[in-house]
C-alpha cells in the first residue's frame, strides 16, 4: 500500500504548524517504495568525492540503499597481498552512516577485477588450495571487520556460475572447486557474525542458471551456513529478461527461503549487440553501437519506460519477498554502459536521466499516490 502524497503532506505541513508554511514535501522513491523494499542506487567515486552534486542530491532523496559500484573489488581495496587501499572504501562507508542508509558491500569473491596477485604465487602458477583459502579467509575477514557494524550485507560471491549452469571456471573454481563458495560464506560469518550475506549473478532468470543457484543455496542452508539473500543483478535491455521467466525466477530463488534482491537493477535502450561486430567502422559504430548519441525517440523512449513500468510491477507483486531493489547507478550519464560493450556509446538505461530528471514511468507512479 502506498503512502499516500496527500498525507505525506499533511505530515510534512503539521511537522511545521507554527513554523513558516513550507511546500509539500517532493514524492520520493523511498517513500513511494517504503512498505516494499528498500530502493537503492550503486555509487561511484565522482558521487562520492562530490564531483557530481546533483546526484549527490538525488541519491540522499531518493534512496535509503547504497552500494559500492568499484571501490570494494579486490583489485581496488586489496592491490597487493597484505596491502590494502581503504580511502575510497571508507570515503563510501562514512557517506552510508552520515545519510543513515544501508550499506551494501560488493563485492569479496569475484573473478573480474580480481587482484592479480590472488591467485598466484610469485612465478604466476596458480597457488595450493590450502594457501587460496588462507588468501580468501584473510581478504574478507579483513575487510568485514574493518567495517562491522556499518555494512548491512555483502555481495559475498558474484558471478559464479555460467548461464548454462555449469560453475565458472574462475581461478578459485579451478583451484578449489565448488567448495570455495561455501568456504567463502563460512569465512564472511564468522569475520562478521551480524551481516546479511548474499550471493549474486546477472541472467539469474534462465533456467539453467536457476535451477543450479536454488540447489546450491540449499545446500549451503542445509550445510548451516549462513546466506540471507539471493542476488538478481537485474541488467536488462529491450528484448530481454523473458518477464515470464524473470518473476518464476524471483519465485524459485524465493522457495529457498531466501530473500531475493535485485542488486543492479538498469535497462538498456539500445539495440543488444555483441563484440563480434567490426566496431572499427564507423557506419558500424554508428548505427549499430551508438545509434542516438543525442537522446532517444520519443517512440524507443516510450517503449523502454513501458518495459521499465512492468519490470516495477514485477517488482512489487512480490515485494513480500525481496528486500531490496538497486539500480546499478543514479542517472544515465554515469551509467557503466555508456561504455559497453566499447567506449562512446551513449546509453539511456537508469531511473534518471542526464539532466537528473526522473524517468516518466517512475515520475508518474510518484506522482500519482
Ligand atoms: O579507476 C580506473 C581509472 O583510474 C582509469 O583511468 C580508467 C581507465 O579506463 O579505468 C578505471 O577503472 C575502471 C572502473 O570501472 C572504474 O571506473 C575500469 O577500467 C572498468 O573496467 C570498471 O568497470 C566496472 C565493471 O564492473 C568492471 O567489470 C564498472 O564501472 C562497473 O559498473 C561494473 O559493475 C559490474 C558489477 O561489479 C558486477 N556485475 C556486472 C556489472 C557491470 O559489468
Amino acid at each position: 500500500m502506498k503512502t499516500p502524497l496527500i498525507a505525506l503532506t499533511l505530515l510534512a505541513l503539521a511537522s511545521c504548524a507554527g513554523k513558516q508554511a513550507q511546500a509539500p514535501a517532493e514524492p520520493t522513491l523511498k517513500d513511494y517504495f517504503a512498505d516494499d523494499f528498500l530502493i537503492g542506487a550503486a555509487l561511484n567515486m565522482d558521487l562520492i568525492n562530490g564531483l557530481d552534486p546533483k546526484a549527490d542530491s538525488i541519491v540522499r532523496l531518493h534512496f535509503n540503499s547504497i552500494v559500492a559500484e568499484n571501490c570494494m573489488k579486490s583489485q581496488e581495496i586489496h592491490p597487493e597481498e597484505g596491502r590494502y587501499y581503504w580511502a575510497a572504501a571508507d570515503s563510501f562507508v562514512d557517506y552510508g552512516v552520515k545519510n543513515d542508509m544501508a550499506i551494501i558491500g560488493h563485492t569479496l569473491i569475484w573473478h573480474s577485477q580480481l587482484a592479480p596477485w590472488f591467485p598466484v604465487d610469485s612465478t604466476g602458477a596458480k597457488v595450493s588450495p590450502d594457501v587460496l583459502k588462507e588468501r580468501m579467509r584473510d581478504h574478507i575477514t579483513t575487510i568485514m571487520t574493518r567495517y562491522k557494524g556499518k555494512i548491512k550485507g555483502w555481495d559475498v560471491v558474484n558471478e559464479a556460475i555460467e548461464d548454462d549452469g555449469s560453475y565458472r571456471k574462475t581461478p578459485f573454481y579451478e583451484i578449489l572447486g565448488e567448495e570455495y563458495i561455501p568456504l567463502a560464506f563460512q569465512y564472511a560469518h564468522e569475520a562478521d557474525p551480524d551481516a546479511e550475506l548474499y550471493i549474486n549473478d546477472y541472467s539469474m532468470n534462465k533456467p539453467a542458471k536457476r535451477d543450479v543457484y536454488v540447489k546450491l543455496v540449499n545446500d549451503m542452508k542445509a550445510k548451516g551456513l549462513r546466506i540471507d539473500a539471493i542476488g538478481m543483478q537485474g541488467h536488462m535491455g529491450m528484448d530481454y529478461p523473458d518477464f515470464t521467466d524473470f518473476e518464476k525466477s524471483i519465485e524459485a530463488y524465493a522457495s529457498t527461503g531466501c530473500n531475493v534482491m535485485i542488486t543492479e537493477w538498469d535497462m538498456s535502450a539500445l539495440p543488444t549487440v555483441s563484440r563480434s561486430a567490426n566496431i572499427s567502422d564507423s557506419v558500424v559504430y554508428n548505427t549499430l553501437f551508438n545509434p542516438y548519441p543525442d537522446g532517444l525517440p520519443a517512440d524507443l523512449s516510450d517503449h523502454w519506460n513501458a518495459r521499465m513500468d512492468s519490470v516495477t510491477n514485477i517488482l512489487l507483486r512480490h515485494s513480500d519477498v525481496i528486500s531490496r531493489v538497486t539500480a546499478w547507478g543514479t542517472h544515465d550519464g554515469m551509467s557503466w554502459k555508456n561504455d559497453f560493450p566499447m567506449k562512446g556509446r551513449v546509453e539511456y538505461p537508469l531511473l534518471f536521466d542526464r539532466d537528473y530528471r526522473l524517468k516518466p514511468f517512475m515520475a508518474r507512479r510518484l506522482n500519482q499516490q
